[in-house]
């Protein structure tokens, strides 16, 4: 059977419906990319077997992500996507009415599960550049603290905490409390800045490093995101695994993915270019947008989401009018370009 492939060079969008859809829907911090047609077919050969269950439990993505990272398929666990994962250790290593300390704004996925869990939100505004701001998130800390979440580079701004900065803090955190490192936009982040993970496992047991295959390598809608720490942690958050709860699919599209990283890394170039293009037309525009890692921008208000909306473009918005937008789609960046020409 012959299988229809998007032209793989040209960022997709999602398609246009009724006249009150966005023209660009750039909220959700997405690859523009379709995925590879390597990893299209991967996927497209196992859904012929979908009358069947995957594995009971995961051994096969556990074992095929331990062997990139160079670590034991005991240190990961896998998931539905890293939200699904970050549902995992948040129910395996609290207990209702501890505190989770983070960030905010952050990831809306964190407050979200933190009260489906019944942990108590403890967030610590970022600082007024945008950066997490550790020294007060230190202080947050007291002996009901159950998690903290530190992300690196940090949604929704997209800076990034230092690596001195973020080993001084892991030093300053209890061992007995539990550390989520989200690692989400990691690809997309410069090497200079890179820590290597194994490194700090190897200091702090208390460690999970939190990852996603959702944003560098494109795959948001097969939902597979996993972690990675000490052996004993994780066996801890594995105790909660769903039982055949991680697609054949993930697996076929996981080791295809790992098979194509140069094609993906061309892609991971080419949007953090766009980014680097975009965020300086906006600040000659007069908009201070912060320095990002990521795959999208942070555009601080007031009135920034409202003329991205009324130019049929959808943003995450925030309560004083900030932006957050995904890039790496020429057209998109280019209409936000032109909807936040007379702003200022
Ligand atoms: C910082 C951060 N962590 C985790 C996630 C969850 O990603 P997923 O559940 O798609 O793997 C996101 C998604 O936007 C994110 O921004």
């Amino acid at each position: 059977m012959s299988l229809h492939l998007v032209d793989e060079t040209t960022p997709s969008r999602r398609r246009g419906g009724p006249s009150a859809q966005p023209r660009f829907d750039l909220t959700l911090s997405e690859n523009p990319f379709p995925p590879l047609p390597s990893v299209l077919r991967a996927v497209h050969s196992v859904l012929a077997q979908a009358n069947r269950y995957p594995e009971f439990l995961p051994r096969r993505l556990p074992k095929l992500i331990a062997q990139h990272h160079g670590v034991h398929p005991d240190q990961v666990v896998v998931g539905s996507g890293a939200t699904g994962v970050a549902m995992q250790i948040i129910q395996s290593l609290t207990t209702p009415g501890a505190g989770m300390v983070y960030a905010a704004p952050t990831f809306d996925g964190y407050p979200i599960l933190a009260e489906m869990a019944g942990v108590e939100m403890v967030p610590v505004p970022l600082d007024s550049a945008g950066n997490q701001d550790l020294r007060t998130m230190t202080k947050a800390i007291d002996k009901w603290t159950g998690l903290v979440v530190v992300c690196r580079p940090h949604n929704p701004t997209g800076t990034v905490v230092s690596a001195a900065a973020l080993r001084t803090f892991l030093s300053s955190v209890p061992a007995r409390v539990p550390v989520i490192l989200d690692e989400a936009y990691v690809e997309f982040l410069g090497a200079a800045d890179y820590i290597d993970p194994l490194a700090l496992l190897s200091k702090h047991p208390n460690l999970l490093v939190l990852r996603t295959f959702s944003k560098a390598y494109g795959l948001a809608g097969l939902r597979i995101g996993y972690a990675f720490g000490r052996p004993e942690m994780m066996a801890r958050v594995r105790k909660l695994q769903l039982p055949f709860g991680v697609s054949s699919a993930a697996v076929a599209a996981v080791s295809a993915s790992y098979a194509a990283e140069p094609e993906l890394a061309v892609r991971t170039m080419r949007i953090t270019a766009a980014r680097e293009t975009l965020r300086n037309a906006l600040r000659r525009l007069g908009i201070a947008v912060p320095l990002s890692q990521a795959n999208f921008l942070y555009l601080p208000g007031p009135g920034v989401a409202t003329a991205l909306r009324r130019a049929g473009i959808a943003a995450k918005a925030y309560p004083d009018g900030s932006a957050r937008i995904s890039v790496g789609d020429p057209d998109a960046d280019h209409a936000v370009l032109t909807a936040l020409e007379t702003l200022r």
